[in-house]
């Protein structure tokens, strides 16, 4: 059922997920159209990209019309989170991204929580709260250190992981201050969660699912993981820090119970379920859901894939996805992300950019890039470029990876030099 492949093909959003989408897809042996909506200047590279901006579902339902698209594949969250999925299927679009309501466990962490909770799936302990002092008595009586997440999205800076409770308290009154406008009206104190993280990214289409290769992201700005967090500097594939009983635990504990959780729930969730898990020393437990694909972890996720991704995304929006049997090459996978001085914070745009000749092995995935009036390459985001290496092993791709970063010419490019570090100085 089901085998005929789109021809043409929207992917909608403009980051370095979606030019990693783009990418694979355009790689499909069915050779699709594919246009993006809005894209960036290496998308543009690779496929028609229209000014509509990943916000504006009215404009995107008009565009897959007028573009006589068969298939929709959404990156961002936030349109799903106002129904673009909805909306389009309205209009008889198939689409891989999934409905408002199943985007809602990533817009709303106290709907996550309570279903973490409600179906006994592993998640640190957590208060619910839309007033301060009760909120301070909670979180004065677990202790620090302790984490302070605003219930809705707020574009990867609504959680504070307090070292102390001084740290704590001021998170609390600055998120039902309004911080955040409503995303912080409700917020959740949650126990903090010790142990090393791993991102795992389910294909799922109602009761059946596909778990994609491990990786593990490198969150914070600085070296050694210090500094604030960012929205991701660095993956790497696969995460060897799941070993194979330890991810024979995370698909019985976490993913099949995920899955039909959110079947019972009575979403019919057809997208990407990306469980933010950390390893504690007494098993995984659930960070977060996010319901698209991780950026970076797209980046190296993807390339490893031998399975066509166009077929892999259409079994799941025709619901054909059981028994779907993934190939996953052995190379290492490892992208270092190139971000403009001064990101999570204030950061220049409009900076030159200066690309050397690449190896086969290395790809330079676009995020935040344009071109100026002259049609030179500029910065134009936090977090420029990715740049993913393949090879045999992670030293290897590591290696390719910082060569290339190394020769790229930015005034104000700034990159972490130890992506890949933890696994590759595990004893
Ligand atoms: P999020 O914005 O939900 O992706 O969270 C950002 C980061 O905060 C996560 O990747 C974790 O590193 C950290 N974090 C969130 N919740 C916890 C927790 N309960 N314990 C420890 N770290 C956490
Ligand atoms: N890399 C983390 C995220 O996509 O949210």
């Amino acid at each position: 059922m089901a085998k005929i492949l789109p021809t043409s093909v929207l992917v909608v959003g403009a980051g370095g997920r979606e030019h990693a989408l783009v990418r694979a897809l355009l790689a499909s042996p069915a050779k699709p159209r594919i246009i993006c909506a809005p894209g960036n200047a290496g998308i543009a590279d690779d496929a028609k990209c229209f000014p509509v901006a990943a916000d504006d579902i009215t404009g995107l339902v008009a565009l897959a019309k007028s573009e006589q698209v068969e298939f929709v594949v959404v990156g961002p969250e936030v349109p799903l989170a106002l129904g673009l999925s909805d909306q389009l299927i309205a209009a008889g679009f198939p689409v891989y991204g999934p409905t408002a309501d199943g985007a809602r466990l990533e817009a709303s962490k106290i709907f996550t929580k309570q279903i973490l909770l409600k179906y006994k799936i592993p998640t640190a302990p957590a208060g619910i709260f839309s007033a301060v002092e009760p909120a301070l008595e909670y979180l004065r009586r677990r202790g620090a250190p302790i984490v302070i997440k605003a219930d809705g999205l707020a574009a990867g800076k609504g959680v504070t992981v307090a070292q102390t409770i001084a740290e704590a308290e001021a998170a609390v009154r600055d998120m039902l201050g309004g911080k955040f406008g409503a995303s912080s009206s409700e917020i959740l104190v949650e126990d903090c969660l010790i142990g090393e993280e791993t991102s795992i990214l389910v294909v799922v289409s109602g009761r059946d699912y596909v778990i994609l290769p491990t990786s593990q992201d490198h969150k914070r700005i600085g070296d050694g993981d210090t500094g604030p967090n960012t929205g991701g500097m660095g993956t790497y594939s696969p995460a060897e820090v799941v070993t194979p009983e330890i991810y024979r635990r995370i698909e019985n504990e976490i993913v099949k119970p995920s899955v039909e959780a959110i079947a019972a729930e009575g979403i019919e969730f057809c997208g990407t379920l990306f469980i933010g898990i950390m390893l504690t020393p007494t098993g995984p437990s659930v960070i977060e859901y996010n319901t698209r694909f991780g950026d970076p972890e797209t980046q190296v996720v993807l390339p490893r894939l031998k399975t066509d991704l166009l077929t892999l995304l259409w079994a799941a929006a025709q619901k054909d996805l059981s028994g779907f049997k993934l190939e996953v090459s052995s190379d290492y996978a490892l992208c270092v992300v190139m971000a403009a001085k001064g990101y999570p914070e204030a950061y220049p745009k409009g900076d030159l950019i200066t690309l050397p000749t690449l190896p086969v092995n290395v790809a330079v995935i676009h995020a935040g890039t344009s071109r100026n009036q002259a049609g030179d390459l500029v910065t134009n985001g936090g977090r420029v470029l990715g740049v993913t290496a393949l090879g045999s092993t992670l030293a290897q791709s590591a290696h390719d990876a910082y060569a290339v970063c190394d020769a790229i010419e930015c005034a104000s490019k700034y990159f972490r030099r130890d992506i890949g570090a933890r696994q590759l100085n595990r004893p």
